[in-house]
């Protein structure tokens, strides 16, 4: 299979985290949104979490024209259906969430979810699709969430790479990796277009980019980490060469 460009979606949440935890009108969202599409970000993400830890509801409208490509992630919930509807991104991540968690642990459990949340997402794909939203779900690199996700209608996921980039050793990073190989290949036969990311940085990024049929990469808490020592701009730029020279 012949690799494509892999798009690099670039996630502000902990600019916001910067602003909001001092409740201050500074850093500006509007000027990393800039920045990111001026250095290589194809597409801008931001999750509106329940508890608004860091993107806030305004923060959507305010950068929704700006942006080129915006890509929301949100949990199903009808609080979040109708500010999805309302802001109008480009894509929408259905993720999981829990309000105690640090960051999203675990990939959306279709499989597990009960008849009245899976008929919610079935809905909700549709809504969104008719709506011109692109829906990915986001979950773990998992034949039978993969074949859950066809069943509920969604035409792309985003595969958890949280596993493989925590792994303790490097019997387990390969047996994860192999299980994203396997997990990406089986989807994009399944004619689902197929995204990852969660806890990538520079130094483990580089064989999920190897991964033909992976077409966009969402990475947040490196990039930001980086751009501590050397700036956003240069940040982006070496997430940009490193996804290109994969
Ligand atoms: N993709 C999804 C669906 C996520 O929820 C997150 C975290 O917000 C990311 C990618 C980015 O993860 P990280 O911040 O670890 O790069």
């Amino acid at each position: 299979m012949e690799k494509n460009k892999i798009r690099l979606g670039v996630n502000i949440d902990h600019i916001a985290t910067i602003r909001t935890n001092r409740n201050t009108d500074y850093p500006s969202l509007i000027e990393a949104v800039n920045i990111a599409e001026q250095n290589g970000a194809d597409l801008i993400t931001v999750h509106l979490r329940e508890d608004r830890r860091h993107i806030q509801d305004q923060d959507l409208f305010d950068i929704r024209p700006i942006v080129k490509t915006l890509n929301l992630e949100m949990a199903l919930t009808n609080e979040m259906i109708d500010i999805c509807m309302a802001a109008k991104p480009d894509y929408c991540c259905i993720v999981p969430e829990k309000r105690e968690e640090l960051t999203t642990e675990g990939g959306l459990d279709i499989i597990g979810m009960g008849s009245n949340q899976f008929n919610l997402l079935s809905n909700s794909i549709e809504k969104f699709q008719n709506n011109k939203i692109k829906v990915s779900l986001f979950i773990d690199p998992d034949i039978s969430q993969i074949d859950y996700a066809i069943k509920s209608g969604a035409t792309c996921i985003e595969l958890h790479t949280g596993s493989y980039a925590n792994a303790m050793n490097s019997d387990i990073e390969n047996k994860e990796l192999n299980r994203i190989k396997v997990a990406a290949q089986f989807a994009s036969e399944s004619k689902l277009q197929v995204h990852a990311g969660h806890g990538l940085n520079l130094s483990n990024l580089s064989d999920i980019c190897k991964i033909p049929q992976i077409e966009e990469l969402n990475i947040g808490h490196a990039i930001i980490a980086d751009s501590i020592f050397k700036g956003f701009k240069q940040a982006v730029n070496d997430f940009r060469s490193a996804i290109d020279n994969g």
